[in-house]
């Protein structure tokens, strides 16, 4: 969704802005624009482009802006108003002396811009954002951080806001509510952004911005308020990640990057996560006793992460004997579900940030349940409004589709079910050792997953003209079905349907014909028998069948069009594998085609409006 970099120092500010909102480009946009403050004429200076970054910098670069050492800048995502120069950010007031950058949705903006139109205020956007331009100019009386704070409390909804003024080209005021903001700390410079890789070549020192607070932000210092004026002490925190962890490093698209980093974030995850052959979770917030008195779990997430729910329904009932209802978050927050005393609700995402999981949490915390969240995102909303956190630690995702944060999000999720089969005494020693041996080996059957890529780029030459696929899976592979369908509509554009392949019988079996691409997940397990009937039935039917199966399986070849081999391993733990090969299909097979595969169209990394 929307990117936000702002910058105040003693550099030009128009470079290093442009820098950072490239930085930001993964989160998906449609628009771009900078606003600054000129030192040259007290002015604000503002420019916009629809469409790539690069349109934003042929601009400035006919229309030079210097001498401006304060800026906001903005990457928008439409919500309110179709993707144009017009709509994009930063808007201004009517005297163009307020710039704002925003973030977020703001709920209350028609009434707003009525009241404000009444005054005689010309709007020339359809944005929700510009009633804030307006507003903080109509409280301004020579405090910036005062007229933001009043502007602040006329609006109403998610919120992440940078503003300039030209009366005070040395201030910054940054405000959040929602909407995740981020301040980072440099020497002689400070930074506003809405996520950490915007100015990671710049410090790493940051400061999370929480629900409620304002910043006013100058070039050698850093104040923090609550809304209501009260001071706070901020907490710098220093991030972890590398430079090279945001960029692409010899690889085509961050996506390739990031399937290829997943032996190591397992690795990671195991030493970290595995002492003397027991799971610790450190970060969990909840006591053991309170775990052991868990009776049922619902597990709360979107998309990708939703899928790795449900892969971690089946191992928490099958591991831990503890009954999990899986829901989409945006579902779960409207249905009222009934949640008992020792009910855990237990969130999955990758950003901590998605609109919808937040609400359902907020949502169930509000109703007394006890809330634990799997995130990669460190500090993030999810985490601030949970008892605990079990961090995937799988290092920045910049890909819009998500791979290893995928893969961790199952393997945390595994580790909990064993935490859990462990204190409801469902494993015993010897099984529980028997588990961990086995998940010890995954990051070195992802290496040996990976070395067979040419392999599979050349089944996705093969397919990639295909009009419609369909994935097959069963019992734990039900959800890698859905997952590889929707890895591949969101990369490719191809419509794929994800299907329990024991209700194939009951409805896709009518899309089979000829030129249907059928993917079906067959590793060796309990249902193996059940998916070779249905590959016999597709088969019989003329689909085009590739086999996702285990190293070994001959007979499959006999009934597939192609294989991809993957290790024998614990059936339990094999979501975890094909994962690969399916995230490979669709990469490939959108290669293929040309698409962007790193920001798919119309979709933004992570969702922070419902
Ligand atoms: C994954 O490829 C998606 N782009 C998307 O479904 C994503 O998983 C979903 O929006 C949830 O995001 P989160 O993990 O950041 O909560």
């Amino acid at each position: 969704m929307c990117g936000i970099i702002g910058y105040i120092g003693s550099k030009e500010a128009t470079p290093i802005l442009l820098e950072g909102l490239k930085k930001l480009e993964y989160r998906g946009y449609d628009s771009s624009g900078v606003g600054v403050c000129s030192a040259k004429d007290g002015k604000i200076i503002v420019r916009k482009a629809q469409g790539k970054i690069r349109h934003l910098e042929d601009l400035i670069k006919s229309h030079p802006i210097t001498h401006a050492t304060t800026g906001i800048s903005h990457t928008r995502w439409a919500t309110h108003g179709a993707p144009s120069h017009r709509n994009s950010h930063p808007h201004c007031d009517v005297k163009q002396t307020i710039a704002v950058v925003h973030n977020g949705i703001i709920e209350n903006y028609q009434e707003l811009r009525q009241e404000l139109q009444k005054k005689g205020v010309k709007f020339v956007s359809e944005t929700d954002t510009e009633v804030v331009g307006h507003l903080v100019a109509e409280y301004f009386k020579g405090d910036l951080v005062k007229a933001v704070q009043k502007a602040i409390g006329r609006v109403r909804g998610a919120f992440a806001f940078g503003v300039i003024c030209s009366a005070d080209p040395n201030l910054l005021v940054a405000a959040r509510v929602g909407s995740p903001l981020i301040i980072g700390i440099g020497k002689g410079e400070n930074f506003i952004a809405s996520d950490v890789p915007a100015i990671l070549d710049k410090t790493k020192r940051v400061i999370y911005l929480k629900d409620g607070e304002m910043a006013a932000l100058t070039r050698d210092d850093v104040k923090i308020w609550k809304f209501d004026g009260k001071p706070v002490t901020p907490k710098i925190d220093t991030v972890t990640f590398t430079v090279g962890s945001a960029q692409k490093e010899g690889y085509p698209h961050f996506m390739l990057k990031e399937i290829h980093e997943q032996p190591h974030v397992l690795a990671q995850m195991i030493k970290s996560r595995i002492k003397n052959d027991h799971v610790v979770l450190d970060g969990i917030g909840l006591s053991d006793n309170q775990l052991k008195s868990i009776k049922n779990i619902y597990i709360v997430a979107c998309g990708t992460a939703y899928h790795a729910g449900m892969v971690g329904k089946y191992l928490i009932e099958k591991i831990a004997g503890i009954p999990v209802v899986v829901d989409a978050a945006s579902e779960f927050r409207y249905r009222e579900p009934i949640l008992q005393k020792n009910t855990l609700i237990l969130s999955v995402s990758q950003s901590g940030e998605t609109a919808d999981t937040l609400a359902a949490v907020r949502d169930a915390r509000a109703r007394g349940a006890k809330a634990i969240t799997i995130c990669n995102a460190v500090g993030s909303s999810l985490v601030r409004e949970s008892d605990g956190v079990l961090y995937t630690h799988a290092g920045p995702e910049i890909g819009v589709a998500s791979t290893k944060a995928y893969t961790a999000q199952i393997g945390m999720l595994y580790l909990f079910a064993l935490k859990l089969g462990e204190l409801h005494k469902k494993l015993s020693d010897q099984e529980r050792h028997k588990i961990i041996k086995e998940f010890k080996h995954i990051p070195s059957l992802y290496k040996t997953i990976l070395q067979q890529k040419e392999h599979v780029a050349q089944i996705a030459k093969k397919k990639f003209r295909f009009g419609c696929f369909l994935f097959l899976g069963r019992n734990v592979n039900y959800p890698s079905a859905l997952e590889g369908a929707l890895k591949l509509k969101e990369i490719s554009y191809i419509p794929a349907e994800g299907y329990a392949a024991g209700e194939m019988k009951h409805g896709p079996i009518a899309l089979i014909d000829e030129y249907r691409a059928v993917v079906c997940i067959a590793p060796q397990s309990e249902v193996y028998e059940k998916m070779i009937s249905n590959i016999q039935e597709i088969r019989a039917r003329k689909g085009k069948i590739t086999a996702i199966a285990t190293e070994g399986d001959k007979d499959i070849s006999k009934h597939a069009d192609y294989v991809i081999y993957i290790p024998k391993i614990d059936p339990l733990l094999t979501p975890l594998l094909v994962a690969i090969p399916l995230q490979l299909i669709a990469y490939y097979i959108a290669v293929n085609l040309g698409c962007d595969v790193d920001q798919p169209r119309n979709l933004a990394k992570s969702v922070t409006v419902e």
